[in-house]
């Protein structure tokens, strides 16, 4: 397919629905050939790629967990095996796990940091070595709003979130020798299936304080990341874009 982003591997961890989906039809419309990493959801990874052959992309969907890091290490190789060295990484798999801290069981933390921070640096370690023998690369982390305004019932959510900001500031210093640039965008509230687990009387409340008054879509932070992925990207690192109606500025 014809686009910026022609002839460009792109990996989207957990991209078979949501914010992840959008992201991996919104890279393949600009040219680049897309692995739809999953976890669990098979059938819903295959739609996906489906809708981005349909479209006239190249797709393909590739399962793993990212807080895994030899399962990480494995699928990755494979994918350079077969299809060559990932150029742009989008680390957007992500889970939560709301509650308050009282009744936080280590478990949840463990999992919440497990999926939303070590998965970024497990993904991250794992493309790194072929994006710096290629002297290129783009990588995009999906942080939240969260990590910098916290909330009440995510403190598990709010720490991995606001790690990722860390993680991704200390691998844009320690890449853009070899023109790789790492970036995150900061998503506030999307009309995805992991707001319908945020209960209707925190998600009402939260949305008043939008200047915008709406919610925001996957398709629109999808634009930021295909943006920070292109051309226009090119001189930009360690930053974040938010994307989040005003609720944090
Ligand atoms: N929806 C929002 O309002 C919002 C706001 C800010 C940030 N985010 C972040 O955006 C990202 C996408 O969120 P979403 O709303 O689309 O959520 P979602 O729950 O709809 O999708 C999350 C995706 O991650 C995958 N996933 C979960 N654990 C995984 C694992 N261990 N390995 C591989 N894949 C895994 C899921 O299968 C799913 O495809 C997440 O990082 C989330 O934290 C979402």
């Amino acid at each position: 397919m014809n686009g910026a982003l022609a002839g460009k591997l792109a990996l989207v961890t957990g991209g078979s629905r949501g914010i992840g989906a959008a992201i991996a039809r919104d890279l393949a419309a600009a040219g680049a050939r897309v692995v739809v990493n999953y976890r669990a959801q098979y059938e819903a990874a295959a739609a996906v790629v489906a809708h981005i052959a349909a479209a006239g992309g190249t797709a393909e969907a590739v399962a793993f967990d990212v807080a895994d890091g030899e399962a990480v290490d494995v699928a990755v190789h494979d994918i350079a095996v077969r299809l060559g060295n990932v150029d742009i990484l989008i680390n957007n798999a992500g889970v939560s796990a709301d509650g308050l801290i009282l009744r936080t069981s280590e478990e949840a933390w463990d999992r919440v940091l497990d999926v939303n921070l070590k998965g970024v640096f497990n993904c991250t370690k794992a493309v790194t070595r072929g994006m710096m023998r290629a002297r290129a690369g783009r990588i995009v982390n999906i942080s939240s709003v969260v990590g910098f305004m916290g909330n009440t019932g995510q403190s598990t959510y709010a720490a991995a979130k606001a790690g990722v900001v860390g993680f991704t500031k200390a691998a844009a210093r320690e890449l853009a020798s070899r023109d790789i640039t790492v970036n995150a965008v900061a998503p506030g509230l999307i009309a995805t299936d992991m707001l319908e687990g945020m209960q209707a009387a925190a998600r009402d409340m939260v949305l008043a304080l939008v200047p915008l008054r709406r919610l925001g879509t996957p398709e629109e932070v999808a634009a930021a990341v295909t943006f920070l992925a292109g051309p226009g990207g090119a001189y930009i690192t360690g930053q974040v874009i938010h994307i989040n109606g005003g609720l944090y500025v």
